[in-house]
C-alpha cells in the first residue's frame, strides 16, 4: 500500500464522547474543535434553537424542537493528527443511533460532571464500550464548580462502572478554590485562572515544578499540603498506567479539568493522542482485516432518512475500516452482491458538509442511499466478499402499542412501519397470538415515537395513535426455541416476538428480570441481540 495511505491512516484517531446530558460533552467537543482551529467561535457546535449554527437541521422535527435527531461526525487536524469525533446525541434525541455510533468509534471519552459523578446515561453508553473492549478515557469536568472528593469520584467510577482507574493528573481544590492540576508524569502543576472568554488557548495556563517557590504563592498552604499527601496516596495505592489494560478497556486514564474555561484540554489531548492508536484491524467473517494493507472497506452504522423532504432521500453513514476511499472507483456492496459507485460522498468538517473525493480508514462518510443499504452492511472493493460483524440490536426502553386510525390504509401502514423499523429508528414487536393488527413499538429514546408518528403521517399518509405501555425493560430469550408459555413467574411479564420470530420478554422493572431468571433455571436473557 502506498506510503501516503499508510501515513494518512496512522494519523487518524476516531473516538466518541459519551456522557450524561449536561456533563459538558458539547462544550468539550467545541474546545477540541477550537484547538484544532476547525472553528473560531465558541457556541458554534450547540444544536440549540437559534444557535448560530446547528450541524444537522434536516428534519422538520429537529427544526421545531431545535435539537439534532441525528448524530454527526466532526473532523479536524491537531498536532499532526487527523481527529474524527463521533457525536453521540444525548438529550431528548438519545436513540439507538447513539449506541450504534459507538460501534464506529475506536475509543471513547467519558465526560463526568465532578459534582455529580457517574450518571444514568453514562452507564448505558459505557456498557456498549465495554462490550466492544475499546479504550475509555475519563474527563472529570466542571472542576471550577464545587466538586465531590476526587477519590470518591474515582471510587464511584470503579464501583458503578466496574472499570479500574488511573489518574493521569490530579486536581488542586475545586470550585472557587480550584487552583490547577498536577501532571503526575511531568511532575508539574498547571495553574488555573478563570477566564471568561470563549476562545481557544486563552485560559491562563502556566506550568510550575511541584517544588517551585512561585507555586507556593499561588496555591495556599492547606491545598498544597493536601496535594502532597494525595500524590503520595495515589503513588502508593492507585493502579499503574498499564497500556495493555487501557487498550482493552479495563483501565481508564482519568483527567480533570474545566471544559468551559478551556482548562485541562490541551493536556488531555496530548496524553489522549499519545495513548490511543490509529484504526486497528477489524474482525470479518474471513478474519481480521488490516486497515493499512487491505484496500477500501467500510460498514454502515447509521441510516438517516428523509434529510431533504423534497427528495425523501436517505444518507447511509459508513465507517471506513481499511484502505483509501476514492469516489471515482466502483465499490462492492456485499449484502446485495452489487457493484456500484457511492454517490455524493460527504464528510462533515466541523461546521461544513463537504462532498469529498477521498477518505481513509478511520474516517466516516455519508453517502446517498437509493434504498439498498441496511445497518451493518459491508462495502468492499470488487473481488472482496467478506462481511464485517453485524451491529447488535440494543434493548429499547420505551414501549407503545400502535393503533392505526384509518383501517383503509392498512398496506401503507405496514409498509411504513416496516421500513422505518428496517432503517433502525424503531423496533417492532408482536404479541405471540396477534398478527400485524397488534403492533408494539419499542424505542431507545422517546423522541423516536414522535419521529414515527410524523413520518407515518407525512410520508405514508397514515394517522396513528400511540398508547404507552408500562414496560421499561426488554430482554431477548437466549435460546430462541424456548417455549415462553412454559416459563414460570410470568405475571406482569409480557412475551413478544420480533419480526424474525425471536422471543422476547417485557418487564416493568429490573427486579422482575431477576425473579424470572431465578425461577427458570437455565434461562438466558440478553440485553443486546447480535445480528
Ligand atoms: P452536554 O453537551 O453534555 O449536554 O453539556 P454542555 O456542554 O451543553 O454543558 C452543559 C452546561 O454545563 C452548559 O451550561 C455549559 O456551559 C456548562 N459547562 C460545561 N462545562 C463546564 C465547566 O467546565 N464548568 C462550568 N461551570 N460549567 C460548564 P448551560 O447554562 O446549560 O448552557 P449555556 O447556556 O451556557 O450554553
Amino acid at each position: 500500500m502506498a506510503d501516503n495511505i499508510k501515513s494518512e491512516i496512522e494519523k487518524r484517531r476516531t473516538f466518541a464522547i459519551i456522557s450524561h446530558p449536561d456533563a459538558g460533552k458539547t462544550t468539550l467537543t467545541e474546545k477540541f474543535l477550537l484547538y484544532g482551529g476547525a472553528i473560531n467561535t465558541a457556541g458554534s457546535v450547540k444544536g440549540k434553537a437559534n444557535s448560530k449554527y446547528a450541524v444537522s437541521d434536516w428534519m422538520e422535527i429537529e427544526k421545531e424542537r431545535g435539537i439534532s435527531v441525528t448524530s454527526s461526525v466532526m473532523q479536524f487536524n491537531y498536532d499532526g493528527f487527523c481527529i474524527n469525533i463521533l457525536d453521540t446525541p444525548g438529550h431528548q434525541d438519545f436513540s439507538e443511533d447513539t449506541y450504534r455510533t459507538l460501534m464506529a468509534a475506536d475509543s471513547a471519552v467519558m465526560v463526568i460532571d465532578a459534582s455529580k459523578g457517574v450518571e444514568a446515561q453514562t452507564i448505558k453508553l459505557f456498557k456498549v464500550c465495554v462490550m466492544r473492549h475499546i479504550p475509555i478515557f475519563t474527563f472529570i469536568n466542571k472542576m471550577d464548580r464545587d466538586a465531590k472528593d476526587s477519590f470518591e469520584l474515582l471510587d464511584d467510577i470503579e464501583t458503578v462502572l466496574g472499570i479500574r482507574t488511573c489518574p493521569i493528573n490530579w486536581p488542586i481544590g475545586s470550585g472557587k478554590e480550584f487552583k490547577g492540576i498536577f501532571d503526575r508524569k511531568a511532575k508539574t502543576v498547571r495553574t488555573f485562572e478563570a477566564v471568561s472568554t470563549g476562545g481557544a488557548k486563552s485560559a491562563a495556563e502556566t506550568d510550575y515544578a511541584i517544588d517551585d517557590p512561585e507555586l507556593r504563592k499561588i496555591v495556599p498552604d492547606n491545598l498544597y499540603d493536601q496535594l502532597v499527601d494525595e500524590i503520595e496516596l495515589l503513588d502508593g495505592a492507585s493502579d499503574e498506567l498499564d497500556m495493555e489494560k487501557v487498550s482493552k478497556g479495563e483501565l481508564s486514564p482519568v483527567f480533570f479539568g474545566s471544559a468551559l474555561n478551556t482548562f485541562g484540554i490541551e493536556i488531555f489531548l496530548k496524553y489522549f493522542l499519545e495513548m490511543t492508536s490509529s484504526p486497528l484491524p477489524r474482525m470479518s467473517d474471513e478474519g481480521l482485516i488490516d486497515p493499512v494493507s487491505e484496500p477500501f472497506s467500510a460498514f454502515v452504522f447509521k441510516i438517516q432518512a428523509n434529510m431533504n423532504k423534497a427528495h425523501r432521500d436517505r444518507i447511509a453513514f459508513m465507517r471506513i475500516c481499511s484502505g483509501k476511499f476514492n469516489a471515482d472507483k466502483d465499490v462492492y456492496h456485499v449484502q446485495s452482491g452489487r457493484k456500484l459507485k457511492l454517490s455524493q460522498p460527504q464528510q462533515i468538517m466541523a461546521q461544513d458538509r463537504q462532498v469529498i473525493q477521498e477518505a481513509y480508514a478511520g474516517d466516516v462518510i455519508g453517502v446517498f442511499d437509493p434504498g439498498i443499504f441496511s445497518i451493518g452492511d459491508t462495502i468492499t472493493m470488487p473481488g472482496h466478499k467478506y462481511e464485517y460483524e453485524g451491529i447488535p440490536t440494543f434493548a429499547p426502553e420505551h414501549f407503545c402499542r400502535v393503533i392505526q386510525l384509518n383501517s383503509m390504509k392498512r398496506k401503507q401502514f405496514v409498509k411504513g412501519i416496516t421500513q422505518i423499523a428496517q432503517e433502525g429508528a424503531i423496533q417492532i414487536f408482536q404479541e405471540f397470538s396477534a398478527g400485524m393488527s397488534e403492533i408494539i413499538v419499542g424505542v431507545v429514546g422517546v423522541l423516536q415515537f414522535d419521529v414515527l408518528k410524523y413520518r407515518l403521517e407525512n410520508e405514508y399518509g397514515c394517522e396513528i395513535r400511540l398508547e404507552a405501555l408500562p414496560y421499561e425493560y426488554i430482554r431477548w430469550v437466549g435460546d430462541p426455541s424456548t417455549d415462553v408459555t412454559k416459563l414460570k413467574r410470568m405475571n406482569n411479564v409480557k412475551a413478544v416476538k420480533d419480526m424474525k420470530g425471536n422471543p422476547l420478554l417485557l418487564f416493568v422493572n429490573e427486579w422482575m428480570i431477576r425473579m424470572v431468571l431465578e425461577d427458570n433455571e437455565g434461562l438466558e436473557l440478553l440485553e443486546f441481540k447480535k445480528n
